[in-house]
Parts: C-alpha cells; structure tokens; sequence
C-alpha cells in the first residue's frame, strides 16, 4: 500500500485527495453529518462524512461505525482551526478492514483497574499515547547525551548471582543447579565497563520485589546507571544535571502535542532545564524537616513524605548530599573527613516525585569493601571479581542510576509511576 500516507504528514497534502489507513476512536454527530476521530499511530485527526456530498452506501458505513473499527479512508485534507491538530479530511469514501464489536473501552469514564485489566487496548487512548511518545523521546535523549559526552554503552547481564542493592528485595530464578536472580542493577557490571572503556552506560530493566504497594514502585524499571572512571562525586552531580536538564529540553522540544494532550505546562518544566541545580546536605535536610515538625532523627532514611517536603522547598530539582553510611549501599566511599556519612548524593525531583537519581563515588578499598560485604550478612566470595576492580589499576571513579519511569512520571506529571511504562508490573499486575 505505497499510496497511503500518515496522519502527521497530512499537513502536507493540504487540498489534495489522499488514502489513510486509520482506526476510529470515536463518532459522533448523527442524521446528516457524521466526525470520525481517527488515529493512525502518528496522530489524531478527524474525517467528516456529509450525507448530502457521499453516496449513500458510503455514508450509511460512516454512520453506522464502531468504536476502533480500523479503515481506510480516502478524502481531502482541509484546515479546521478550530481543531487541535488544525486538520481535518473531507471523506469521500471509507473501507472497513477490521471489524470491531463491543470494544470494551467505551467513551464513558473507567476505573484505573479496568484500564490496565486492558492495558493492550488501554495503549490505544490519548493519554498513554501522549506519555509513550514521550518516554520515547527520553530514552533518545538518553542515547544521544551519553554519546554525545563520550560514554559507550555497556549491557549489563539480567541473570546475574550477587544482590549490591541488599538481599530483602530479589527476584530469584532457577539457573540450572545454581541460584541466580533477577538483576536489581546493572552496575558492577559498569564499573567493570568504566575500567575498560572510560565512561560507560548500561541501560536495561532492573528488578526489585518491592512488597509495597506506593505510587513509586515497580517491581520491574528500566534504570540507565552512568559509571565514570577517573571522576569524583563533583564532576558526576554536574553530568547528572546537565543529563536531567537535556532530557527535559528535548520533551520540549519534540512533544509540545504531547504535553498539551496531558495538561502539562511547558512554562513549568522549561525552570528545569536551567542549572545549576541546588545542593544541601543531608545534615541541613535533617534540620529542615525538624524546623518543619517531621519526626525524625538525623541516620534515619527518608520516607516520602519527607522528601516531597524537602523538594518543595526548590523549584528545581535538588540534590541531597553525603547520607549516612548505614542506609546507603556498601560500595559508596567513605567521606574523608567523616566516619558516619559517604560520599553520595540522591537527586529529589519537584512537585512530590521523590528520588529520580541515586549516585555515589565508589570506594576503592579493598579491605573496606570486604568488610562491609560481611556486614551486610553477604559472602564476599560472590563478589570476587568486583573486588579484582580493586586489585588490578583501581582509579577514582563515581557514577549513578536514574529510574526511567520515576523522571516520565514526573515530565509528564502523573499520578501514579505504572502510567510510565507500556506494560506495568506491581505487586499485584503480572497481566496483560
Ligand atoms: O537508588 P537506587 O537503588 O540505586 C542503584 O540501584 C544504584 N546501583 C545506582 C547507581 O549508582 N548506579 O536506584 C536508582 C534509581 C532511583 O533513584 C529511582 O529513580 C529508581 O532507580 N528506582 C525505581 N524506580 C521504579 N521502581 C522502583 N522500585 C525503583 N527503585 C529504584
Ligand atoms: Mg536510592
């Protein structure tokens, strides 16, 4: 079907005839007139058929339509400024290719539930629409920025035998005669990649039993982890800021459509490609909170609550700096100066959605870093061959795990993080 042409390019063809290949969203008008809303993939257009202007056999299919019925139509494309798109054809015939009886998905509101019981259809509706072409764009925002600066991608391995985040929260999975797991990073493997090749990125879904239910969390998200050799934790926040700020400038720049079918206010995230961003330690966090009545102690980790407090006291995203070294993973350097914090930093996104970066420098000790392996009650044999990072030509290195569903929720300003992803798995969502 060379001759078919798609809904973004009809712009183009202003007053002329052309064929599209499209499904129906929706008809409405009834008796002489009838407006298809049609989608194709690329866009959103609507088709009006005029009973005094079609032959009858044509306007009789027009009318009679159901909802995602797919069709080609064939008609002149005209201006309609009153339409979003600014668009419309003036059918001239339609050709059903798909019937499509009793489509669940009705025009009348739903539970989210029952949206995501249907995620495969789900996907077809304006909203998850507008916030897939956007996690599109970001991920080749990724692409671009890292090899843009000089890093190569890395693919980390997702069968793999050791747990650096913890071991409360693995998937595990029978590997012949040996345990394996679901990986829940893929950065070991990048600080083998940092010592080969300079700076690296792996970019993979990562895998967490997360056993709460929260609007943050799910058990399966794609995290893109820099590893940069030869840099400290300094030069790292100025990366990870100009990554976040490059990421919100090419939404801006590509999917305005896209922002505008959500609500969302490009005045509100063009402040968030202006660095730098502000930094506080986890000290002045502790002293924040207190000052603001929240229950907590200066060594405990920050709930929620607590960190959408702190980041709205920004109108940009803020990094937290240096948190005790009990609640950070064993890998994170030891501060020079002081025994009770590392050298970390988590990026706390505005308007309440939390973390969307997690970082630090690496220690490079190989005592250190066996003795904290016991600590953590895990067996420092699992982790030999990290530890011959330290053994053979150990260099100062830092890098870091932005969670790509965390910062989609939050440029697309969703609710809730399963809206980020094609096909979302939770505690309780293993289907469709
Ligand atoms: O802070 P986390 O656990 O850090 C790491 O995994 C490090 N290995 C990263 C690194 O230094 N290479 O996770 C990093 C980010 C978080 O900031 C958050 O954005 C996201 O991953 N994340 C999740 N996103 C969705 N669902 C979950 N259950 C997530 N857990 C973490
Ligand atoms: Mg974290």
């Amino acid at each position: 079907m060379t001759d078919l042409i798609r809904i973004e390019d009809t712009p183009k063809y202003l007053g002329q005839t052309v064929k599209i290949g499209a499904w129906v969203r929706q008809k409405r008008g009834s008796g002489k007139i009838a407006f298809l809303q049609l989608r194709d993939g690329s866009g959103f257009m609507q088709a009006v058929a005029s009973e005094s202007e079609l032959p009858e056999e044509v306007f009789k299919v027009a009318e009679h339509i159901k909802q995602e019925t797919s069709v080609y139509v064939t008609g002149v494309i005209q201006e309609n400024p009153r339409d979003d798109f600014g668009f419309e054809m003036a059918l001239k015939d339609i050709e059903v290719v798909g019937q499509s009886e009793d489509y669940p998905i009705t025009p009348k509101e739903h539970g989210t539930e029952f949206l995501f019981e249907n995620r495969h259809l789900y996907l077809r509706h304006l909203k998850p629409y507008a916030i897939i072409k956007i996690r599109n764009t970001i991920i080749k925002a990724t692409y671009d920025f890292f090899y843009d600066n000089g890093f190569t991608k890395i693919d980390a391995p997702i069968l793999t035998g050791s747990a650096p985040e913890g071991t409360s929260e693995l998937f595990p999975v029978e590997y012949f005669e040996q345990q394996a797991y679901l990986s829940q990073t893929g950065q070991f493997y990048g600080e083998a990649g940092a010592m080969a090749f300079g700076r690296v990125y792996t970019f993979g879904p990562t895998f967490r039993a997360e056993k709460s239910k929260t609007r943050r969390h799910l058990t399966e998200f794609w995290m893109i982890e820099p590893e940069m050799a030869w840099m400290h934790q300094d030069e790292s926040l100025e990366i990870q800021e100009r990554y976040i700020s490059s990421l919100v400038q090419a939404v801006l720049d590509n999917n305005q459509a896209e922002l505008k079918m959500l609500d969302r206010d490009p005045k509100t995230l063009e402040k968030y490609t202006q660095l730098p961003y502000p930094r506080i330690s986890y000290d002045e966090a502790i002293e924040m909170l207190k000052k603001a009545d929240f229950e907590i102690e200066w060594g405990e980790d920050f709930g929620s609550p607590e960190e959408t407090y702190l980041a709205n006291q920004f109108d940009k995203p803020v990094f937290v700096l240096n948190y005790p070294k009990a609640v950070k993973a064993f890998y994170m350097k030891r501060h020079p100066d002081r025994d009770d914090v590392v050298v970390s930093a988590d990026l706390l996104a505005p308007e309440g959605y939390g973390e969307i970066i997690g970082g630090s420098e690496r220690d490079t000790d190989l005592d250190y870093l066996v003795e904290r392996i016991k600590q953590e009650g895990q067996d420092p044999a699992t982790y030999e061959w990290y530890l011959d990072l330290r053994r053979y030509g150990s260099v100062p290195h830092s890098g870091f795990g932005l969670g790509l569903e965390r910062v989609i929720t939050w440029v697309t300003g969703q609710e809730h993080i399963r809206e980020a992803i094609p096909f979302p798995r939770t505690l309780n969502r293993l289907w469709p």
